[in-house]
């Protein structure tokens, strides 16, 4: 991850949004929109059977390379995007911070009382190390921590 170094920021803490996550029921109809209507370039489709889920990835800004969307489709009706999109609907589902130190973010965000929806980070997709930081915490929004794998 690429990510200039801002002063001002925790040093744990990348200051960037590594990517926004959204929920589709179809992962073919949400490709037809991003990338076949509004031009965004698909960088890789991968499943990750721990989540029960395929994810695309589309790039949002192809000169850094950094910055994607995520669009996440179940791979059968159990787990969380399926149960995600039965009590909701297909829609913006968590918003990705990228960190450089994930221990140290998670302790940080534990210090502050935000309740961790995983005790130790997990791997996602592309092998990068996330947790969720719980939603009631987080004034609504699930986001996610996302780290580089080690
Ligand atoms: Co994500």
């Amino acid at each position: 991850m690429n990510v200039p170094h801002n002063p001002q920021l925790p040093p744990e803490l990348a200051g960037a949004i590594d990517h926004v996550g959204i929920a589709v029921a179809d992962l073919e109809a949400g490709l037809a929109l991003y990338r076949d209507l509004l031009g965004l370039e698909l960088e890789r489709v991968e499943e990750v059977p721990s989540e029960n889920v395929k994810v695309a990835f589309l790039k949002l800004d192809r000169t850094a390379g950094a910055g994607h969307l995520e669009l996440l489709a179940p791979l059968s009706e159990d787990g969380n995007i399926a149960a995600f999109i039965a009590r909701r609907g297909p829609g913006l589902h968590h918003v990705a911070v990228a960190v450089k130190d994930i221990t140290a973010a998670m302790e940080r965000c534990r210090t502050a009382g935000i309740r961790l929806l995983d005790e130790t980070p997990r791997t996602g997709a592309h092998g990068k190390k996330i947790v969720f930081l719980h939603p009631k915490d987080c004034g609504g929004v699930l986001v996610e921590l996302c780290s580089p794998g080690t």
